[in-house]
């Protein structure tokens, strides 16, 4: 890992994303990346924990000292009591990476007096490294911040800069909650195809794996959804017949907008709360 000279990192919070970020820290570590890890975690998975202490990372310290970089990931309403303990690691020159839903920049800055906040958004698919993750820097960050930050995010998968804090209610709209978009798009056509006389079983393994094909083609070939579904779609067969009925009125695109604006609003007021 370049950017900083072997910044010290103290990730809060070791569950789903904060797990997958520092395996991925533990592998620049092995590689040689300068990376000094401190974690807290209440209760950590026995193998993370083995992989930790083999780097040499320090787990749960009971006087912890100023790092470079704190990276926040423990779930939003745990963050308040996790407060204290973590302005322990806060010195002259900290800067912090929240990747807690929901939490505005500002509220980070005044609970741990930190100005250089760094705001993130990832996906679920960061738990396989095939995330994508949004992120929006205080403006008090300097571009060595953002260097850090795409480095330390490369583990969760690809890593996308917002230009203003405001987006990323939209960005919480999509690529945060997509994923759940997706899922149930598998689900519903499993269950449509169940009622067409498909056994159970077999409706959700042809639309699970139809649906993870279809995206693991648009990423392997780079080719945009709207090529790849003309591809698909021969004038007068069976898939037109099918968009036909997607793209009329009340179909997918209206409902999609409705689905994306509704979550954007929940993420404003869960901001405001
Ligand atoms: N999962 C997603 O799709 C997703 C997407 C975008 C953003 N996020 C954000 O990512 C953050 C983490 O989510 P997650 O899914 O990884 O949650 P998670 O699996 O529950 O991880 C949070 C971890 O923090 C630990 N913890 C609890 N109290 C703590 C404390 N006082 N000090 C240190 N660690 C403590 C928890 O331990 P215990 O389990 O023992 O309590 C848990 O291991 C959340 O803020 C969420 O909003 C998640």
């Amino acid at each position: 890992m370049s950017g900083l000279d072997a910044p010290s990192i103290a990730l809060v919070g070791a569950g789903a994303m904060g797990g997958a970020l520092v395996r991925g820290w533990i592998e620049a570590v092995r590689k040689g990346g300068g990376l000094t890890l401190t974690v807290v975690e209440p209760h950590f998975d026995p193998i993370l924990e083995r992989d930790l202490d083999a780097v040499g990372a320090v787990l749960n310290p009971p006087e912890p000292g100023p790092v470079d970089m704190i990276v926040l990931a423990v779930k939003p309403q745990t963050f308040p009591s996790t407060v204290e303990a973590t302005r322990k690691f806060v010195g002259p020159g900290t800067r912090v990476m929240s990747i807690m839903a929901g939490i505005p920049i500002e509220s980070v800055q005044r609970a741990l007096g930190v100005q250089r906040v760094i705001r993130c958004v990832p996906n679920t698919p960061a738990r396989i490294g095939r995330g994508v993750t949004a992120y929006v820097c205080a403006a008090e960050c300097t571009a060595e911040d953002r260097q850090l930050v795409e480095q330390l995010l490369e583990p969760l998968g690809t890593v996308e800069p917002i230009a203003a804090e405001r987006l990323m209610d939209v960005v919480t709209a999509v690529s945060g909650s997509g994923p759940a978009y997706v899922f149930l798009l598998a689900e519903v056509l499993a269950a449509a195809a169940e009622q067409e006389g498909l056994d159970r079983d077999t409706a959700m393994r042809l639309a699970s794996r139809t649906v993870a094909g279809a995206g693991a083609l648009m990423l392997e070939t780079g080719e945009t959804a709207g090529e790849l579904r003309k591809q698909v779609t021969s004038p007068g067969g069976t898939t037109e017949a099918a968009l036909d009925v997607l793209g009329g009125n009340g179909g997918l695109a209206p409902l999609l907008r409705h689905a994306v604006s509704a979550a954007a609003a929940r993420s404003r007021e869960l901001g405001r709360g």
